[in-house]
């Protein structure tokens, strides 16, 4: 128990600049109150102690004006940061990593009793200001809901989505997204904002980083293909070897195509690989 309050408290350090000591968290932080008392509220719902879950769920929006119910079940390392207004609906799932706002209401459409109605957040999530998540999909792993946004369709991981209804402004990445734990201030976009999002030089180096990534892919793809045409590559050290393989492939194409130059290869019985 002590281990996952240092744990939260670790959390709301790293995340919220204004948190200065330990002490301040663990006293003016409701999003924490709220979490350890929805602890206890889960721990009763599970144990069948529906009308106890209920109330200290109750006893903590008094407390803290964050009503999570308590069948709901929440990750590690979760922020609520200021959470005046926050609704967390029964069947909600929120992953680890998660950072959500003051009057997110995550929340169902259906009235059919013992259905997923609410929203599963995927690891890494950060849900703005008022956003409202409504029904039971999937918000993929460090995706970012804008504040205000109404959220009714799943989103893409990594993908950014605003407005009412919202729509993904910035699409998913193509890599699976890595969501990294929040012990690193730095993986951590305060209020969902993309750091330099504007800054020319640091656009450049996306850029260039993005170039890298198309040429390595070509690159593999020559590879492979040369390995097709039956290049030993594994033997090759530096541009001068890569050329005179290339030269040696060429004029076996010239003198037949890849076949024939293959099986003039087994012929050799030794081939000689530079
Ligand atoms: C959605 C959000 C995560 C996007 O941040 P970002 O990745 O830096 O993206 P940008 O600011 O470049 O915005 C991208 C586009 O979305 C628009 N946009 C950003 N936030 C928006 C919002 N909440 N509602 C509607 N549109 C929004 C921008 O105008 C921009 O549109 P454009 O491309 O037509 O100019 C961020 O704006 C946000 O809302 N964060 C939550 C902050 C919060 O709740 N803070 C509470 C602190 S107490």
């Amino acid at each position: 128990m002590f281990k996952r309050l240092r744990e939260d408290i670790a959390t709301i350090r790293e995340r919220d600049p204004a948190a200065r000591s330990a002490w301040e968290v663990l006293t003016c932080y409701p999003g924490l109150h709220a979490l350890v008392l929805h602890r206890f509220a889960h721990a009763c719902w599970l144990a069948k102690r529906r009308w106890l879950a209920r109330y200290v769920s109750q006893i903590a929006r008094f407390l803290t004006g964050i009503e999570i119910h308590p069948g709901a079940t929440i990750g590690r390392r979760v922020f609520i940061d200021h959470g005046m207004g926050v609704v967390i609906g029964e069947t909600a799932e929120v992953g680890d990593d998660c950072t959500i706002y003051q009057g997110v209401t995550l929340g169902g459409t259906s009235l059919t009793r013992g259905a997923k109605r609410h929203p599963t957040l995927g690891p890494g999530v950060i849900v703005g200001a008022g956003a409202k998540v409504l029904g039971g999909f999937t918000v993929g792993a460090g995706a970012k809901i804008g504040s205000n946004a109404v959220v009714v369709k799943p989103v893409p991981e990594g993908a950014t989505a605003v407005g009412n209804p919202a729509r993904v402004v910035a699409p998913a990445k193509t890599a699976p997204v890595q969501v990294k734990p929040a012990s690193a201030r730095e993986g951590f976009c305060a209020y969902g904002i993309t750091p330099n999002a504007d800054d020319p030089v640091s656009l450049a180096i996306h850029g260039l980083i993005d170039h890298a990534a198309t040429q390595t892919q070509r690159v593999d793809a020559i590879v492979v293909a040369l390995e097709r045409l039956g290049a030993r590559l594994e033997a090759l050290h530096g541009a001068d070897a890569a050329l005179a393989e290339l030269r040696r492939l060429s004029e076996g194409l010239e003198c037949g195509g890849p076949q024939a130059e293959a099986s003039s290869r087994e012929d050799e019985k030794a081939p000689a690989r530079v």
